[in-house]
């Protein structure tokens, strides 16, 4: 029967004899597919592996920091860490809808992995984490960029790289134990899905820095009250919102007018269909009573209580 350990030990060999003494390119995003794939790659090929880590400033709190200790300092792998804020911040200011904010972060997305990539022209394959659902739901096998719009902007079309990717025939549950494996912390490996264009499309309409910094710092005390109750593993996917709202409250006897936040988590298998997981009460109390002290210009909370259908899982 199938195991972790020897799929590692066979595919390890297999990467080897197949890549020789050439290099590989990984775009790493932090992801569970994409951690493993270039924990993978890096097991059997070391330094002749390069990670482009492209953070375009959406990422929840200490996000960046987590994948660069992890891969760099404790996995001690090439990575590259572009800081791409301002770069997404200038291209997404002004625009509000909420597809062209995804056209936007995903073309963004290409245009700096590609940049990057121009800089390291001596690499020969292209490592992905395409895994056996991805395959079966873009239709598409080998030989060409997959993960449509569901991932960050799939990669420049007219790359020149042999790709290579490992996971393809691996369902969700594997990768994750192939991940164990290789020794990826757990909160990688066990990490919610979290979509491409990050924050981007849970601060609604214009993403402005300071939007993100309220909706980031709301996300992190929603996860950390979570994970206190015991309920990570529980709930399929649960975050934070800013609608754009604000209504008046009171604070220290001063009129406020100030951001609400949408608190969403869902039960699902495939984010096809999901049902909104009902928190215990005193979780949302700790949870409410958090976010209006905590966190700058937040005086109200409210709970999505919606399943999909009719809602989507996202707000955007
Ligand atoms: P919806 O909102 O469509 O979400 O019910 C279903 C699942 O897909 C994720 N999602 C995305 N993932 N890029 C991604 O990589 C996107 O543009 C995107 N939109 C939604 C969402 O987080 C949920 O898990």
């Amino acid at each position: 029967s199938w195991t972790a350990a020897y799929y590692v030990k066979h595919e390890v060999e297999k990467i080897r004899q197949t890549v020789g003494n050439r290099k590989v390119l990984c775009a790493l995003s932090g992801g569970v597919d994409s951690s493993v794939v270039a924990a993978l790659v890096h097991k059997a090929i070391g330094d002749q592996l390069t990670c482009i880590f492209v953070d375009h400033g959406l990422l929840r709190k200490n996000e960046g920091d987590t994948v660069m200790k992890t891969f760099k300092d404790d996995f001690n792998m090439n990575i590259i860490r572009i800081d791409a804020e301002e770069r997404f911040l200038s291209k997404l200011a002004g625009v509000s809808d909420p597809e062209q904010k995804r056209k936007i972060i995903g073309n963004e997305f290409i245009y700096v992995f590609d940049d990057e990539a121009d800089r390291l022209k001596d690499m020969d394959f292209l490592a992905q984490g395409t895994i056996y659902s991805d395959v079966i739901e873009s239709g598409v096998d080998g030989g060409k960029m997959v993960k449509s719009h569901h991932n960050v902007g799939g990669l420049p079309e007219d790359m020149q790289f042999e790709l290579l990717e490992p996971l393809k025939s691996l369902f969700k549950d594997e990768v994750r134990a192939v991940g164990i494996e290789l020794g990826i912390p757990e909160e990688i490996v066990w990490r919610q899905p979290f979509p491409g264009p990050g924050l981007g499309i849970r601060v609604l309409g214009e993403v402005t820095k300071e939007k993100l910094e309220i909706v980031r710092e709301a996300d992190a005390i929603l996860r950390e009250e979570i994970a206190a109750a015991g309920l990570d593993r529980d709930i399929w996917q649960y975050f934070a919102v800013l609608p754009g709202i604000q209504s008046v409250g009171v604070k220290d006897g001063e009129r406020t007018y100030d951001h609400t936040v949408g608190i969403r988590a869902v039960h699902s298998v495939d984010g096809m269909t999901s049902d909104w997981a009902r928190i215990p009460w005193d979780v949302l109390e700790k949870i409410s009573r958090r976010m209006t002290s905590e966190v700058d210009q937040v005086n109200r909370v409210v709970y999505d209580v919606t399943s999909k259908p009719p809602s989507t899982i996202e707000w955007e």
